[in-house]
Order: C-alpha cells, then sequence, then structure tokens
C-alpha cells in the first residue's frame, strides 16, 4: 500500500504525532536518521494499534520514504528548528521531491526562517508551516495546531488537522478529553485553524510561547512567596493551586504544577526540592521579547519571564550575593494574616495573568499590521483553549472579548477585563507591596502591575523625556496646547530665549 502522509524526526513529538495521525486512520510512512526510532515507533504503533492491519510503515532512507507515499506527497516534519529543517529539506530535493509536493515544518522554527524558506524552496515543493503545542501528550491525542502558508496547501491539510488536533466542546468551551490509544474525537470545534501566509503561523506560536512563560513564571513567583514568604509546604502550597485551579485561574499550567508540587522522593522529599533551580530555555520566549522591542509593543511581563530565566542560571552569583546583599528582617504571619494574603495573591496572579495574554494579543496585532496578516484573533484564541500548554478557562473570556470587538486594540479595553481589573486591582497592589516588603523577586507580577499603571496613565512622564531629548539632542517636540504634529525646539542653554518652530 501506499501510505497517505509521510513522516520525518520521531522524536518524542514526531513519534506521538505519527500514533495520532494513525489513529485517526491515516497510513504514515515513517523515517529518522536515527534508525532506533523508526524500530521504535512501528514498535509502539504495534502495542497501540487496535485495527487488524499496519498502520506505519518503516523507511530507511528519504528515497524509500517517497517511494512509500501516494502524490502528490504530504509530509510532515518533526525537527529541531534551525540547520535540521534545512538538512531535511535540501535532502528530500535529492531524492526527487515534486513541485506539488507539500512539505510541513511542525517545529518551533523562527517565522522569519519560514518566511525565507518558503520563497527559497518555492520551485522545488511546498512548504507549509504548522507548529504544534501541547508536549507529547497534546502531539498524541489532540495538540493546538496553528497551520500556515500558500491557501491551496491548507486545502489539502485541513481534513488531517482537523482530525488529530485536540476539540473543544461548543457548549462549555471546555476541553473533550481524549486519553485513550485509539479513541477518536469527532465532534467539538477543532484546534487548528488557518492563520495566515508564511510566518504567520509560526509567529503565532511564538506569542503563545512568550505567554507560556509569562504563565509559568507567574506562578514560579506566586510558589516562592507562599514557599518563602508565608512558610508554606509543597502540599499546602499544592492545595492553594488546587482551590484556584477550580476558578478564573483554572489552567493546564496550574494543573501541573499541582503535580510537581505533590511528587515526592521515596524519604518524602518533595522532589521539587532538590530540582536544581536554573531554567532552561530554547529560544521561542526569547524570540518574542525581541520581537516586542522591534515591533516597540510594550510586552515587559513576557520580557521579565525570560529575563528571570536568565537570571536563574547564574547560580553561583546569586549564592554568593545571598551571603553579601541585605534584605528585610523576616516576619511571622498570623494564620488570618496569611489567608489574607492568599487571596490577594490570586487577584494579582489574575491581573498579571490578564496583563500577559493583552501583550502577547497586542504584540501579534501589531505584527500583523507590520506584515499584512490578517490574523483573526478570536480563532486565534478559540484554537489555544485546548491541546496547547497555555490552554485555560480563561481563553473562553479572550475569545468573547475579540467576538465582541474583533479590532480590539487591547486585551485591557474590553469591557470584561476592564471590569475584572478593576474588581482585583486593589488586592493585586496590595499583593506586591507585601511582597516587596518580604523581599521576595516578583518580576513578572510586578511588572505587569507597572504596565497596567501605564495603561491607565492618560499622562506619562514622557513629556520630561522629551525636553531632556530636545535639550541634549534638539530632537524637537510636540505641545499639547499646539495643533498636533507641530515640532518645536528650545535654545535650552540660554534662558529667555524664544522657542523655535520646527
Ligand atoms: C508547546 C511548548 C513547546 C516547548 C517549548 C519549551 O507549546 O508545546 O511551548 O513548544 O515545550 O518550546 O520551550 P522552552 O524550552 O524554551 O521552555
Amino acid at each position: 500500500v501506499l501510505c497517505d502522509i509521510g513522516f520525518i524526526g520521531l522524536g518524542v513529538m514526531g513519534k506521538n504525532l505519527v500514533l495520532n495521525l494513525a489513529d485517526n486512520g491515516y497510513n504514515i510512512a515513517a523515517f529518522d536518521l536515527n534508525h532506533e526510532k523508526v524500530t521504535d515507533t512501528i514498535e509502539q504503533d504495534r502495542l497501540e494499534n487496535k485495527t487488524d492491519s499496519p498502520r506505519v510503515y518503516g523507511c530507511f532512507s528519504y528515497t524509500e520514504l517517497l517511494s512509500q507515499l501516494k502524490a502528490p506527497h504530504l509530509i510532515v516534519l518533526s525537527v529541531p528548528a534551525g540547520e535540521p529543517v534545512d538538512q531535511v529539506c535540501e535532502s528530500l530535493i535529492g531524492a526527487g521531491i515534486q513541485p506539488d509536493d507539500i512539505i510541513i515544518d511542525t517545529g518551533n522554527s523562527l517565522w522569519v526562517d519560514t518566511v525565507e524558506r518558503e520563497k527559497r524552496y518555492k520551485s522545488q515543493f511546498l512548504l507549509f508551516s504548522s507548529a504544534v503545542s501541547g508536549g507529547e501528550v497534546g502531539a498524541r491525542f489532540g495538540p493546538a495546531l496553528m497551520p500556515s502558508g500558500t491557501p491551496y496547501a491548507w486545502t489539502r491539510i485541513k481534513p488531517i488537522w482537523e482530525a488529530i488536533s485536540a476539540k473543544v466542546d461548543p457548549a462549555t468551551g471546555k476541553p473533550i478529553e481524549r486519553t485513550e490509544p485509539g479513541e477518536v474525537i469527532e465532534y467539538g470545534d477543532p484546534c487548528a485553524a488557518y492563520i495566515g501566509p508564511a510566518g504567520a503561523g509560526h509567529y503565532v506560536k511564538m506569542v503563545h510561547n512568550g505567554i507560556e512563560y509569562a504563565d509559568m513564571q507567574i506562578i514560579c513567583e506566586a510558589y516562592q512567596v507562599l514557599r518563602e514568604g508565608l512558610g508554606m509546604s509543597c502540599d499546602e502550597i499544592a492545595d492553594t493551586f488546587e482551590k484556584w485551579n477550580q476558578g478564573p485561574l483554572d489552567s493546564y499550567l496550574m494543573e501541573i504544577s499541582v503535580e510537581v508540587l505533590r511528587h515526592k522522593l521515596d524519604d518524602e522529599t518533595p522532589l521539587v526540592d532538590v530540582i536544581l533551580d536554573k531554567a532552561g530555555q530554547k529560544g521561542t520566549g526569547l524570540w518574542t521579547a525581541v520581537s516586542s522591542l522591534e515591533v516597540g509593543c510594550p510586552a515587559p511581563t513576557i520580557s521579565q519571564a525570560v529575563y528571570a530565566r536568565s537570571i536563574s542560571s547564574f547560580k553561583s552569583a546569586r549564592v554568593t550575593a545571598s551571603e553579601l546583599l541585605e534584605g528585610p528582617d523576616s516576619k511571622e504571619y498570623t494564620e488570618e494574616e496569611k489567608q489574607t494574603f492568599i487571596t490577594r495573591l490570586h487577584d494579582a496572579i489574575y491581573c498579571a495573568k490578564i496583563c500577559a495574554y493583552a501583550q502577547g494579543f497586542q504584540l501579534m496585532k501589531l505584527a500583523a499590521k507590520e506584515h499584512n496578516w490578517e490574523l483573526d484573533f478570536s480563532s486565534i484564541a478559540k484554537i489555544w483553549r485546548a491541546g496547547c500548554i497555555i490552554r485555560a478557562v480563561f481563553l473562553q473570556s479572550i475569545t468573547e472579548a475579540f467576538n465582541r470587538d474583533e479590532n480590539l486594540e487591547n486585551l485591557l479595553l474590553d469591557e470584561f477585563f476592564a471590569k475584572q481589573l478593576n474588581l482585583h486591582q486593589s488586592n493585586w497592589r496590595q499583593a506586591i507591596a507585601d511582597i516587596t516588603l518580604m523581599g521576595i523577586p516578583a518580576g513578572a507580577l510586578t511588572s505587569a502591575l507597572s504596565y497596567y499603571d501605564s495603561m491607565r496613565s492618560g499622562v506619562l512622564p514622557a513629556n520630561l523625556l522629551q525636553g531632556q531629548r530636545d535639550f541634549f539632542g534638539a530632537h524637537t517636540f510636540e505641545r499639547t496646547d499646539k495643533a498636533t504634529g507641530k515640532k518645536y525646539h528650545v535654545e535650552w542653554s540660554s534662558k529667555g530665549r524664544p522657542m523655535v518652530s520646527m
């Protein structure tokens, strides 16, 4: 038999996507440079296959892979971003890939690389991209997919992508669970929607990851405050997070944090206590922060989350400084004070989370404008409701905000989110004040509050800043009491000299 789909790269994500595709009735020709991974995937499929016929066929060269596929060929790549993508593309050209064949890059490629690749390979094959979110389990039982590239390629990919993606119950906005091999969900809203032309999908996934960094950091800051500030045990913190997970903070990241905190070693030591506090990163959060600076979109909470990972990597300097630099004296809290603080912290997390998403969505909006992408933000929020790492109840509210106003400039201006922030900002402020007095770092929670206060300031000190710029560099300024667009300059050094309009 000729297979429906070729699959290259059988790492954790690749193998699970192959099994997911197979569950949904597709035959796969699978290849990896590491032949053991090919045999391992076939073996896994043999164990999980509930049908009578094989679903995954192992290939041991690119030529063999192409020869096993129905034409025009559809090939999915799950290889690390960067060089490996080009190596596979070149190898497939060498093996005889055709101009109407499609290669789908599912990795976390840098979006500009995708734009460049699409152009470079245009005459040899169609490069389509579709970032995948959801980790190992998502890949196996339903990820969120962010496809982008030529609409023609999407018409061929769409039924497959909608089949394998996570699904949301349209009535509740909640994910439909799929956890068993062989199980197929044929109803619900698929978490796979066409994003736009080449690069748009990878950009959106990049911002998803930036938000993911912020979401994770916010939870981690809450953990540190509860642990060090209130002296709570990991189990007590897990109990608190579990409670929070019943309300507006309900999210996958909160859920897995509970599990991480509850995990114990044989001697009952919480595992988290022995995990080295140096965070890794593969680049997508950093790219989001860089892009926010380039686009001119404030995303301080996302950037802070990247900085928090960087500062964590300076372990030895931090240990030295911890002996050298002073903080506040520690304080004992009464049970009542603790409960009040926990309530305020909950609200701080909720508000900071709203700000992080506001930053991410505004960044996508500004980038879309710059690159002429017509992004549908309601649809993006919708496909993030299930399958992906940032899936959360909260995304239903974002979907609704963009349904109310598809041109919404910033989530903070939406009536629902404005109401939430107005209700909780006082507790948020109090929590930040308390955390600051405890001497515990909380860059994400704090930067979000500063973002919120900047956004709600009709007047910022940029007036003085413009004066400074004009002073040393004659950079000119506009005046609020004169016509817009008219520029003024002052000869600052000689008081009383007339103002020059330029
Ligand atoms: C996802 C994740 C996934 C990956 C991150 C990890 O959406 O499924 O974002 O893409 O786990 O890239 O990123 P860091 O290693 O940078 O934390």
